[in-house]
């Protein structure tokens, strides 16, 4: 099966979260909202740098011959780097290191000689200035606007100002990084975050915990197409 290209960086991207789905019948979930959505975004969590403890290796590997998405993995991890390898070869198209638990050039470059798309994620309370010497060397910057942990959490207006400054610094220094907001997005937030210059959305709670998961997501990419 031919997977699709994660796209150019800057445009406009869905994401839904795996988090919300039910893992009991993850496949299904995420054909069911195919054709609404861009990428796919798989949340794991170690136990150590977040409380929760979630999916792996084996998971990505098990979903990837249902999914032709972009595999857009979040590692909530305190030693990704024990698992970069096994992320890549189960399919995992890009990964995304926390910078809060440092090493963060080497993991970079590990990603990178991987293969795979490279992500840097930062929590609320991290500030710019801790990805900005990172920004020539990946592709996707995800700026967290919930605690990172669980789903279903209230967005941080907050952090709008630090993707306001994370798209002017991409900007001014003609990079192609995207920037990805993840938590608390919906049809109401996500309009303020890409106004501000998001332009990945990963939604759980707002599209796999609605009723109808396919609309949910097409409703949220009306909302930021505004
Ligand atoms: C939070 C995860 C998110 C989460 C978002 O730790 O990184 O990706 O699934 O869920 P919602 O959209 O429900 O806030
Ligand atoms: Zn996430």
């Amino acid at each position: 099966m031919e997977r699709v290209r994660p796209g150019s960086a800057g445009e406009l991207r869905i994401a839904p979260s795996v988090l919300s789905a039910d893992f009991g019948s993850l496949a299904n979930a995420v054909q069911a909202v195919d054709g609404e959505t861009d990428w796919l975004h798989v949340d794991v969590m170690d136990g150590h740098f977040v409380p929760n403890l979630t999916i792996g290796p084996p998971v990505v590997k098990s979903l990837r011959p249902y999914s032709q998405k972009f595999f857009d993995c979040h590692l909530m991890m305190t030693e990704p780097g024990r698992y970069l390898d096994a992320f890549a070869k189960a399919g995992a198209d890009g990964c995304t290191v926390h910078v809060e638990i440092g090493g963060t050039r080497e993991l970079l470059l590990q990603c990178r000689e991987l293969g795979m798309r490279v992500g840097l994620a930062a929590n609320p309370d991290t500030p710019f200035s801790a990805v900005e010497p990172f920004l020539e060397e990946i592709d996707l910057l995800l700026l967290m606007t919930v605690f990172p942990g669980f789903g279903g959490q209230s967005f941080i207006g907050d952090v709008m100002s630090k993707v306001t400054e994370a798209r002017e610094a991409v900007t001014r220094r003609g990079l192609n990084v995207d920037i990805e907001v993840d938590g608390g997005i919906d049809t109401t937030t996500a309009p303020i975050a890409a106004n501000h210059g998001a332009n990945v959305f990963v939604a759980g709670n707002a599209i796999f915990g609605q009723s109808d998961p396919l609309r949910a997501a097409a409703d949220l990419r009306r909302a930021i197409a505004k």
